[in-house]
């Protein structure tokens, strides 16, 4: 049927709002980074929507990851745009040459553990995932936005999108926006998608 299921919005998934928000923000041409890369489907997104103009850098801490990111992209011919870091995306700034500083469109992150991977116990943790946010902040330009997806279920789920959530409360109101959505009418817990877009003036 045209147009897909009407009793499955495209917001159900948060993964999919957080793909037309960026889509919304992030240019041709430009140079993204996701965060945690996993089993690639936002690496993927990034590399399709900054075409062969653009580049994209992406981070995780398991080879696993990496590799299966890797194929995906290579079975699209988009890996010559990528840049894979074997690497925690507390490191962010280390790794992505200074020239771009300042200069990226979006930063995505999808916390949690890898779906599928040997190791459910490698989980993103408030310790590196919130200087990482900060370093995304700094690496984005004037109008760019973050995304992330945060899980409550698995352990140590809850703490950490309490810890992202409290973040994202304090970021100074004349220099982002921060906005946070989540169901209204379904059981908890439920996944939540925070955005935060640069403001120009800031
Ligand atoms: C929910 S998965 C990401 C899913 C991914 N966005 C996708 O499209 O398939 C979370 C990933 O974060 C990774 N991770 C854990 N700690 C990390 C860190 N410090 N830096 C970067 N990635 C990390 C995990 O290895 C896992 O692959």
């Amino acid at each position: 049927m045209p147009g897909g299921s009407t009793d499955r919005p495209f917001f159900l998934e948060w993964t999919t709002l957080a793909h037309r928000i960026v889509e919304a923000v992030l240019r041709p041409g430009e140079v993204a980074v996701d965060a945690t890369v996993g089993n690639g489907h936002d690496t993927l997104f990034l590399a399709q929507r900054v075409g062969p103009e653009g580049h994209v850098y992406g981070f995780d801490v398991q080879a696993e990851a990496l590799a299966r990111t890797r194929a995906r992209l290579e079975a699209a011919a988009v890996h010559e745009r990528v840049t894979l870091f074997l690497a925690g995306h507390e490191h962010m700034a280390e790794k992505i040459p200074r020239a771009w500083h300042g200069r990226l469109g979006a930063v995505m992150f999808n916390l949690g553990y890898l779906p599928g991977g040997t190791n459910r116990t490698c989980i993103t943790r408030p310790e590196t995932t919130l200087p990482a946010l900060e370093a995304a902040l700094y690496l984005l330009r004037p109008g760019g936005v973050l995304t992330l997806v945060a899980y409550r279920g698995h352990p140590g789920g809850a703490a950490e999108a309490e810890a992202v959530q409290q973040w994202a409360t304090r970021l100074p109101p004349d220099r982002y926006v921060a906005a946070r959505y989540t169901f209204c009418n379904r059981q908890r817990p439920t996944p939540e998608l925070i955005v935060v877009h640069k403001m120009v003036s800031a």
